[in-house]
Parts: C-alpha cells; structure tokens; sequence
C-alpha cells in the first residue's frame, strides 16, 4: 500500500470526506484521510503525488477555523480544495473570502472555462453547491475558471503552481461529471498512473503481514461475518499455521451456518480452526430470560467466557487480530491514536487475552472494499455479500424465552424465506431479509382440526445505513409462497404476517 501513488485528503470537518477518498480508490489510486493539521514533515514522508482539501462547516473568518501549515502550498505537490477547501486557500494565499446575504444551496449551472480539471467538457456542468461564504477575489496568480449566476469564482487554478479550487462537491452524485473532475485532476494535474488495485493490496498485505509477525502467533476471534473472516484469511496466507482462529458458535446462528463456517475455513483454507461448540451453554445462560438487552448482555459476557478459556488454553500470543474498517477508524476519530472495534461479538476481547500487539489488517479499507479483497482472497460470494447479521443471532428474533424447539422452529423458517427470497432474484435489492418468532399463537385449522400455534413474522428491508429503513414491497405471489411453504413444511407454525413497517419508527430488528 505504501507505493508512491498516495493522495492524501486533508480533513476539514467535511461530511463528504469518506466519499471523496472513495472516489479517488475508484481511479485506482489509493487516498487516505489526515486531520487537516497534518505536520509538513508527516506530509513529506508520506510523499504524496497530490493533496485534497475537502469541505467543512467552517468559515475562514471564524477564531477556531480548521487551518492547515501555509507551508503546504510551497510543496509543490497539487492541490485540490474543495468549497472550505478553496476558500481556504484563497483566504491563505491573499485572496479575498466574503460572506453572501444567504447560502447557496442544490444542483446549480456552472459556467466553466478550459482547464486541465475540465478536461473532456465544454461551457457548462451541473454541480453541487452548498455554501454561504464565497471567493470574491482570487489571489495573485490564480484564473477564474468556473462562475454561477450568484457566485463569482465557481472554480480557479494556479496551472503554473497546481493548485486548484472548487467551490462545488465533486464528490456526490448531484455533480453531473463529477469523479471526472476527481479524475482529471489525479492523472491531468498529478499524473498518477492509476494502478492501485484490490490485487495488490492483498498481495502487498500479505507481504508487509508476513514481516511484522514473522514466525509469531497470532489469534483471531472468527464470527463468520465478511470483516472477521477477511481478516483470517489475509493472515492465514501471510503466516499460514501460526494463525489460529477460535470460533465460538452459541448456538444461535442461521439453519446449517455453524457447518457452513467450518467448512469453509478448515476444509476450503485449512485454517487452524477451533469450533467451540456452547449451544447448551449459551441456552442454559438464556433459559426464562425474556428482556432483550438482557439477552445480549448475557450473550455478550457468555462470549467472552467461551473465548477466553478457549485462548488460555493457547496461552499467550504475540498478536490478536481485529477486523477493524476504516469507516470505525474514521468514526472513532481520526489521528487520535488507534482504536480498537468494539465488535458485537468480540466486545472488549483484548481485554481478556494475554497478547503482545494488535493486528488490524483491514483497517485502511472500506467495507465494499473489504468485499473486494474477500472476493480475491477466494472466499466465498455468499459469505462475502453475506446480509448483516446481529451478533446475539436469532436470540433477538425469538421473542420472550428461547428454548431449542424454538430455535428449530426460526431457523426452519427463516432459510425458507432466504431460500425463495433468493429464487425470486430479490436478494441484491433487498438489504436484510429474515423470519422472526413472535411470542405469540393463534387458532388456524389444518385438515379437520383445530390448531393453536406460532406466529412468524416476515421483515425484509431496504436501506443504505440501517439508521434508517423502508419495508421491501415484496411481490404477493412470492410473499404467498414464502407463506403456504413455512405453514406446510413446519410444524407449529400456523400463521405468518409480513411487518409493513419502516424505520423509524419501528427497529430493523424486532428485539
Ligand atoms: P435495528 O434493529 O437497531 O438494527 O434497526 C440495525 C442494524 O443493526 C443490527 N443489530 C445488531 N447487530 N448486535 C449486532 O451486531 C446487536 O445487538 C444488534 N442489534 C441490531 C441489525 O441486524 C441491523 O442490521
């Protein structure tokens, strides 16, 4: 990853940052996110082939105003600012920065004059805008190549010194041509070359992985979720058997899921792999409890027990493996030291193993980019494009008290509904799809007698983030389907009901 194709995006609050260092990955040139007061001598080292400035909330004028090292213009590298970005560079360089009556808002025609960042265009482009500060004077040096009705500098450049501004957001979608201008701007202005593949990350991963732990040992906690199971497998081709995965299977997964994971990893990777079995365990734990932060809380510590004997029983490690993503990394606060995922399954886990450092390989990627890296690996496509899935598993879609007919009953269902959602061709537009066991029974009547039985419900979901959610318009026909073969084929269930409900105000999940 260290090749010299580096684009470093320099973070001034923006709430398109993480879109903007995606856009440069899709050129085949890897980018990373820096806290806007990056040192010049950090820069230097990280020698990178061009600097992005992104936009933030800020204006120039006010006391606190995110600010960069004036050096970095004398650096010769090319820079980018986009909106803040611009207006800070022009505020630094001896420009003027004013203040407009009111913001600048939405999709706006923007005149545009010939320009390396341009290239491939002609008179006009549609971009986004969303401003209140604007530049009223460029510095010294500078053209103005872009303008709007209402904003006078859209776009200037520094073609001599390579320096660019924009005022719109490249980034988003709303910009008609906008990854082109990101484009033009890593291989007009930077001259990168493009070739940051997901292939050479793995292979570069593998290597660099190899020389930090040697001939040590490392220990990964596998949930059979795509971070976790990317990360053992990038470690297992790095350092082979030193790598040994424990995977606590509570019981509580999809039908066949548990054999699904061991299959994969011991079998298809040959991965020191150790299944701990702690269905009974985790059961007894659970028996008569109906309050579901409870269940997790009780899920939550009894995964730590399992692990933790199991990894004494290793006894001490050199490194523990976390599937750390880079959208955790940024979340948690960027250039404040490293931060270690609080996964759902593996929740303070180093705090109970005995082990030297942590390894997080996956840390500089995003989750489609993960998926990638899978793919390449080898791992399999259902598991890799696997739909989330809670850690506390389908404890949280019983309701009330979990008893193992219970849980037969759910997993039964639940793979017939994936089963036809799948069939129907469903299973790429819809985002999470599953069965839950209500609490509840009701009278049906099958043949001539009376039945008085289970309720499973249908919740199947589009959304982009899980914050929030809209309920998939699944077709009757398939719906009816779903529903005539879980009533037939499973006993004591004799009703189903579809939730019609978005999120907010109801959760994607029912506990
Ligand atoms: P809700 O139900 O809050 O779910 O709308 C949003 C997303 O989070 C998942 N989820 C969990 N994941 N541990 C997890 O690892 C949990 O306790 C948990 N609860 C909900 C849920 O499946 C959905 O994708």
């Amino acid at each position: 990853m260290k090749d010299n194709e580096l684009i470093l995006i320099l973070d001034f609050y923006g709430q398109y940052n993480q879109l903007i260092a995606r856009r440069v990955r899709e050129c085949n040139v890897y980018s990373e996110i820096v806290p806007y007061d990056i040192s010049i001598e950090k820069i230097k080292e990280k020698n990178p082939k061009g600097i992005i400035f992104t936009g933030g909330p800020a204006s120039v004028y006010a006391e606190d105003a995110p600010k960069c090292n004036p050096k970095v213009f004398e650096l010769g590298i090319p820079i980018l600012g986009i909106c803040y970005g611009m207006q800070l560079m022009t505020h630094t360089l001896g420009g003027t920065v004013s203040r407009a009556d009111k913001r600048e808002y939405g999709a706006t025609k923007v005149n545009i004059a010939d320009s390396p960042i341009f290239d491939g265009f002609k008179d006009y482009n549609t971009c986004l805008m969303s401003h209140t500060d604007f530049v009223s004077k460029v510095p010294d040096g500078f053209d103005i190549i872009g303008f709007t009705d209402s904003c006078p500098v859209a776009a200037m450049q520094n073609k001599e010194k390579k320096l660019y501004g924009i005022q719109f957001h490249p980034e988003v979608n709303h910009t008609v041509n906008g990854t082109e201008i990101i484009k033009n701007f890593l291989f007009n202005v930077c001259e990168c070359s493009g070739t940051w593949k997901m292939s050479s990350f793995v292979e570069e991963s593998i290597k660099s992985l190899k020389e930090r732990i040697g001939d040590r040992k490392a220990l990964c906690a596998l949930s059979g979720g795509v971070d976790s199971s990317v990360a053992a497998v990038l470690l297992h081709k790095a350092i082979g058997k030193n790598l040994t995965c424990i995977f606590v299977d509570h019981g509580l997964l999809r039908k066949n899921e548990g054999d699904e994971v061991e299959n994969i990893f011991k079998n298809q990777f040959d991965i020191n792999l150790i299944r701990v079995n702690a269905k009974d365990r985790f059961l007894s734990k659970l028996a008569g409890v109906t309050e579901p932060e409870k269940k997790r809380k009780i899920i939550g510590e009894e995964f730590i027990r399992v692990f933790e004997e199991e990894a004494k029983k290793i006894g001490t490690v050199d490194f523990l493996v976390q599937g750390t993503i880079y959208p955790d990394v940024i979340e948690s606060g960027l250039g404040k030291g490293a931060t270690i995922k609080s996964h759902h399954n593996v929740g303070g886990l180093p705090d109970y193993v005995d082990f030297k450092e942590i390894v997080e390989p996956l840390r500089d990627l995003f989750k489609d980019e993960v998926r990638k890296t899978g793919l390449e690996l080898g791992i399999p496509e259902n598991l890799v494009f696997r739909q989330p899935f809670p850690g506390p598993g389908l404890a949280i879609r019983i309701i009330g008290d979990i008893t193992d007919d219970k849980l037969d009953i759910l997993k039964d269902a639940d793979a017939i509904f994936r089963e036809e959602i799948k069939l129907a061709g469903l299973d790429k537009d819809i985002n999470q799809y599953f069965a839950v066991l209500t609490n509840l029974k009701s009278v049906g009547v099958m043949g001539d007698e009376r039945t008085y039985d289970y309720t499973i419900a249908l919740r199947a979901v589009t959304t982009s983030d899980f914050m929030t959610a809209t309920w998939s318009k699944i077709p009757y026909d398939i719906l009816e389907k779903v529903s005539s073969r879980i009533v037939n084929e499973i006993k004591h269930v004799n009703r189903v009901v579809y939730d019609i409900t978005s999120k907010p105000p109801a959760t994607i999940e029912w506990e």
